[in-house]
């Protein structure tokens, strides 16, 4: 037998027990005659003792551990004596005074202490990761994911979604990004993609009738990796026929109060905010706002028309914007620091930072001299900054403006902890249809080409009668959180004819849609019910939930920045054979 009891659960009320426990040796102490094992399973720890005087044999033993080997001891449950009791252990009121020791399996030395605090490097940490996840905040991470999705299914299940499996081995799907290619041994030349979503799958499973579908499902998509995108993320998809808008964020809002409140037991104010996507662009200067802080970007064009100062003025009289932020108790920055946030402002796209510092002594710039002091208050006042601020201004096109300010004032309220530890859940809806590519020269799909346009836009679209694609509206929505999304959908097209018009706003040859999207559009003739879904990124929503700092802590094993499993060591070479198999000719040469 290996166990009686898990190395987690005896307390005071065992005292006396004979118990058998089995597990890894985290530390091994030696105090004289006695030894002690911090003996660790999945549900925490238990001191055991060794002493000479219960078995001779069994010390020796005890001698020769090391760190992970594997045992299982017996003996009875005892009491601490008093002062080596450990409070901060759910077990800390009791030994085991060990009769018996088996050795079970002994560890070769490891790469790093699975008890250290020390930071350990990423790269070792994910070669060992079945090491790593031995620390229990890192095992917990992923045993709280766990508790997460069992949390999911059973809410989803509740509410009549069927759970359904779409393949893996696919078509290409549009979701931007560039796909993963599987070659087809028996069908030569040709080859499968690996899904970056499975949004057409589950479109088609309304068209059959099921109504209500989740799924909890791998997605691949190779794009360039940050610390919140992996090359292969997990998705809770969604869909639902007979659904409008509304009733599809009522229904995740359901899920994530749900989620809170079982998994970290808070209780979620709902309905949650809501935003515009045009809103949430001034206000925020972008489609992700952190809403755990103010610091809102400011209209400025207004008030610093009313100076001369030329880079402005220009900016304007070139169709760009003015927006300001405040820099919350940045005075005091020297011109040197000064400096750096204007590289960093231009490494974000920007030509300049302009700059004005609120001092006891008034207002202080190189650009004063271009301002009646009257709208020098009146910028201070619209930007709330008050002595000690610094006032920072970006003049370029829109685009620019925004991002630079947006990403200034995260970093900002990062510096001056004005992040509120609550968690804070934002939808932004009224997405804009099109998005202008400028490399293509052509309208591209902002959520994806399966959107439904606004009522009001449908119309007009059909008849040919919007001038300005840009001002169409669709109905998608993102639902955001800290800043970071962690889910978007769209109430999608069920008509074959809006369809097809759509795809040719958007440039798709029409000799391609057949290949593409014909089955799709096939199934559209045949009775599509109104349907729309929504999926949420769970590796990030598990990450914020967690308080992870990277996705790739909430996930078992994930892959470097370069794409790479360095367990497995994937991607690897393959030998000739395979490639002839496949009708494939390596041609890569070393660089
Ligand atoms: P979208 O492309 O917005 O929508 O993806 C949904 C959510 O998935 C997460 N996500 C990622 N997470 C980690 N790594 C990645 N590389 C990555 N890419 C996306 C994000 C995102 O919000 N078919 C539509 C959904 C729909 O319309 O129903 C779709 O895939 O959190
Ligand atoms: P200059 O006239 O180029 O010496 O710039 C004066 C100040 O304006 C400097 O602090 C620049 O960083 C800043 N500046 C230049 N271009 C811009 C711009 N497009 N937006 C905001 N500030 C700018």
């Amino acid at each position: 037998m290996y166990r009686t009891n898990t190395c987690g659960e005896l307390r005071a009320s065992d005292i006396d027990k004979d118990v058998t426990l089995s597990g890894w040796v985290f530390r091994r102490r030696d105090h004289g005659g006695l030894i002690f094992i911090d003996l660790r399973d999945r549900s925490g720890i238990t001191q055991v003792v060794l002493s000479p005087d219960i078995s001779e044999e069994y010390h020796k033993l005890a001698h020769t551990l090391r760190a992970e080997y594997v045992i299982t001891i017996s003996g009875k449950v005892c009491t601490r004596p008093p002062e080596t009791e450990n409070k901060t252990l759910p077990t800390g009121m009791i030994e085991i005074y060990a009769s018996s020791l088996k050795i079970l399996n002994a560890s070769d030395p490891l790469p790093f202490m699975i008890d250290e605090s020390s930071p350990i490097s990423e790269n070792l940490k994910l070669r060992y990761r079945y090491l790593d996840l031995r620390r229990p905040e890192a095992m917990n991470k992923l045993i709280t994911r766990h508790k997460i999705t069992m949390t999911i299914r059973t809410f989803l299940d509740n509410l009549g979604f069927i759970e359904m499996e779409t393949p893996m081995l696919t078509k290409s799907t549009p979701e931007g990004a560039r796909d993963y290619l599987v070659p087809s041994r028996v069908n030569p030349g040709q080859f499968y993609a690996l899904p970056q979503s499975p949004q057409l799958f589950k479109q088609i499973l309304m068209i059959a009738g099921f109504e209500r579908y989740f799924q909890i499902v791998k997605c691949f998509r190779d794009e360039d990796l940050r610390s919140d995108r992996q090359p292969e993320f997990t998705q809770v998809d969604m869909e639902m026929s007979f659904i409008e808008q509304d009733d599809i964020i009522a229904i995740v809002e359901k899920l994530l109060y749900r989620l809170y409140a079982e998994i970290k037991g808070v209780m979620l104010i709902t309905p949650f905010e809501r935003l515009k996507f045009k809103d949430s662009m001034e206000r925020f200067g972008c489609d992700k706002p952190d809403m755990r802080f103010g610091l809102e970007l400011k209209e400025m064009a207004d008030l610093t028309q009313q100076g001369s100062f030329k880079v402005f003025l220009d900016a304007i009289e070139h169709g760009g914007r003015i927006k300001g932020l405040c820099g919350k108790n940045m005075a005091g920055l020297s011109r040197k620091e000064i400096d750096m946030l204007t590289e960093e402002a231009q490494s974000f796209g920007a030509k300049g930072l302009a700059w004005i510092k609120l001092t006891k002594d008034g207002f202080v710039s190189p650009i004063t001299k271009f301002f009646p002091e009257e709208i020098l208050k009146q910028m201070a006042q619209r930007l709330e900054a008050v002595s000690g601020d610094m006032m920072l201004f970006v003049a370029d096109k829109e685009s620019v403006v925004f991002d630079v300010l947006s990403r200034m004032r995260i970093n900002i309220a990062k510096k001056n902890n004005m992040i509120s530890a609550q968690d804070k859940f934002v939808w932004i809806t009224d997405f804009p249809m099109f998005q202008w590519n400028e490399e293509e020269s052509r309208y591209e799909a902002m959520h994806h080409p399966f959107t439904s346009p606004a009522d009001a836009d449908i119309e007009k679209i059909l008849a040919g009668e919007i001038s300005d694609l840009s001002n169409v509206t669709a109905k998608a929505y993102d639902i955001v959180l800290n800043g970071s999304e962690i889910g978007g959908g769209s109430i999608r097209i069920h008509n074959t004819t809006l369809q097809n018009k759509i795809f040719e706003i958007l440039k798709i040859p029409a000799e391609d849609i057949p290949d593409k999207f014909g089955f799709l559009l096939d199934a559209l003739k045949f009775g599509a019910p109104p349907h729309g879904g929504l999926a949420l990124g769970l590796d990030r929503l598990v990450m914020i939930m967690t308080g992870a700092d990277s996705i790739r802590d909430v996930i078992a094993f994930p892959k470097t920045q370069k794409a790479a499993c360095l367990l497995s060591k994937a991607p690897s070479t393959v030998d000739d054979k395979q490639l002839r198999d496949l009708y494939l000719k390596s041609v890569y040469t070393e660089q």
